[in-house]
């Protein structure tokens, strides 16, 4: 049976037309900006391009092949943290704000890096992760040595100990990473001594943000970067720093990992403080003549409390990673699309789409049919063809959207990385109960051979790469006018002609069981086929771009999605 697009069980159609909320303080409306329909790059950089043959990238690598990204359609960059940093976790542990880490590069490196891309029309968006600083850094150095009680201490969250002689952790809250959230010091004498708070690892001290010292730290820290031309900053674990002074047990069972997205209410996370900083934050950016982007990591159980994060005066975005979490479905696509798409126009401003990031399982491999291991180099499974039509779908949501590095070359999740080979805190924090988020950080296949695939000139790179991927790699893509790469660069090159920078709205148009039919404007739909059926599509549709060519009867594949236009 052929499903049609217009068939009537089922029918949903929802309109978007929210209303942003407006305060009396607000200043005036928000004009169409930069950010409002960017296509934003995320660059992880160890595993972008290396040009100093030391196996992991770097600021010069990413310099080389700024083309890529550029020529992929690709607005901006959202570039993982560089800053001087032990890489415990990957470099989201920072010890020096103010400087480059010498694995990347240098602070010259980091300007010709900005000014090339500018040249090239590409913004950059640096990660500020001011959630907690590294345990390296010389505030908490300094604090290791300093009493109970000093201003040192108060910059953290240092707390007494439970038990005889403070032996026990102040509470039962519970790391992100797995493992308690408290770590205890030892006194200069070997004695035990006070816990400090970690949401993530214990190398990653929570900062205190009620302190001024912490506050005006950090508007420093935005004015250095800013001053250099950066365009943005995406907030790291924004939500994480409101915190409440109550420190009572939350009923966590030893082996519970702390998830924001699934907890009831903690006093740790997604407090009102946090709105205070993000207002601080909005008027150091908005002092800049050209618009200055805060794209928030907001991870919040309730998603209506993003709104809540955009208001006018705080965040101007948020990437949500709600839309990483939902199966092959087409009803659990369009609730959550429609729940985000609601609750950022409610908080008067517009979503970043992502479907995966350096945090989340490659989007081939989420949907990949069960059991269905891909042989290497094998870029036609269920997976490929389910992230290639997800990708379109995301695309033509109003909003800007972000891809994570490779995603376009439809890169799986590697998952037989050898043990000793695994870097990820999670992995070790929760006993190798959880694999961690190594595979989707393995370093890229640039070219068809060479040591690393063009990643680095020598073939040991920092994780190691899978066999299979010359097959998948820039160079052979390039030559495959039906490769993923190829689609693409078509999907960006399209998205930038036909959405405009200020229509926010969109509807969903009835549509069979299975099928999801997304109108934008007069004459524009996206379509998108999740069930087991060839839909078809109407005479008076052209196809602007399918995720995989249509069949000579017009109809869209399973798992295969198409943009067009009512002629
Ligand atoms: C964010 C980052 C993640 C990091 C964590 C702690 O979620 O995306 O990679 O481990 O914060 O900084």
């Amino acid at each position: 049976m052929i499903a049609d697009v217009g068939a009537r069980e089922r029918i949903r159609t929802s309109i978007h037309r929210a209303s942003p909320i407006v305060t009396p303080d607000d200043e005036t409306t928000t004009s169409a900006t930069w950010w409002h329909r960017a296509v934003i790059y995320e660059v992880y950089l160890k595993s972008f391009a290396d040009s100093d043959n030391d196996g992991v990238g770097d600021i010069k690598g990413l310099i080389d092949r700024l083309p890529y990204i550029k020529e992929l359609g690709a607005d901006a960059m959202w570039i993982s943290p560089w800053f001087v940093s032990p890489m415990l976790d990957g470099g989201y542990d920072v010890s020096d704000y103010f400087d480059v880490s010498p694995l990347f590069g240098t602070l010259a490196d980091a300007q010709e890096l900005i000014d090339a891309s500018h040249r090239l029309g590409l913004r950059v968006v640096l990660d500020l992760v001011a959630n907690h600083c590294s345990s390296e850094h010389p505030w908490f150095q300094s604090a290791l040595t300093s009493p109970r009680g000093s201003k040192e201490r108060e910059l953290f969250y240092f707390r007494d100990g439970r038990g005889e002689n403070g032996l026990e952790p102040p509470n039962d809250w519970k790391s992100i990473f797995g493992g308690p959230a408290w770590t205890q010091t030892r006194n200069a004498d070997g004695t035990p001594g006070q816990w400090y708070f970690n949401l993530f690892d214990s190398s990653q001290p929570d900062l205190n943000w009620k302190n001024e010292t912490v506050r005006a730290y950090f508007d420093d820290v935005l004015r250095f970067w800013f001053d250099r031309g950066v365009d943005g900053f995406r907030l790291d674990s924004v939500a994480a720093i409101g915190k409440d002074d109550d420190y009572r047990d939350m009923g966590f069972a030893p082996d519970d990992l702390y998830r924001p997205d699934k907890w009831a209410p903690v006093p740790f996370f997604d407090a009102e403080g946090v709105h205070e900083v993000l207002r601080r934050w909005r008027r150091v950016a908005n002092v800049y003549e050209s618009e200055k982007f805060l794209l928030g990591e907001v991870v919040v159980r309730d998603i209506d409390r993003l709104a809540r994060y955009l208001r006018r005066d705080e965040l101007q975005s948020t990437l949500s990673f709600d839309l990483c979490k939902v199966s092959w479905d087409a009803d659990e696509f369009r609730h959550m699309i429609t729940t985000l798409h609601d609750a950022s126009l409610t908080g008067h401003s517009w979503m970043t789409w992502t479907l995966s990031s350096h945090d989340e399982m490659r989007t081939v491999s989420r949907f990949e049919d069960e059991g269905a291991a891909s042989a290497p180099g094998d870029v036609a499974t269920t997976g490929h063809r389910r992230a290639r039509a997800a990708y379109l779908l995301a695309m033509a949501l109003p909003g800007s959207a972000c891809i994570f590095q490779g995603e376009e070359l439809g890169l799986w999740e590697v998952t037989d990385i050898p043990d000793d080979r695994r870097q990820d805190p999670i992995y070790f924090r929760t006993a190798k109960r959880q694999i961690g988020r190594d595979g989707c950080r393995i370093p890229l296949p640039w070219e068809n051979d060479g040591p690393s695939l063009g990643f680095s000139g020598r073939a040991e790179t920092w994780l190691p790469q899978p066999s299979g991927w010359a097959d998948v790699s820039v160079a052979t893509q390039l030559d495959d006018e039906t490769s993923t790469l190829q689609l693409f660069r078509s999907i960006l090159a399209l998205r930038s002609r036909i959405f405009s920078d200020d229509n926010w709205e969109f509807s969903w148009e009835p549509s069979a069981t299975g099928v999801l039919a997304l109108r934008r404007g007069p004459n524009f739909r996206c379509v998108i086929n999740f069930t087991g059926e060839p839909v078809r599509i109407g005479d008076d549709d052209e196809v602007l771009v399918a995720s995989s060519p249509l069949s000579s009867d017009r109809e869209i594949g399973v798992n295969c999605g198409a943009w067009l236009r009512t002629r």
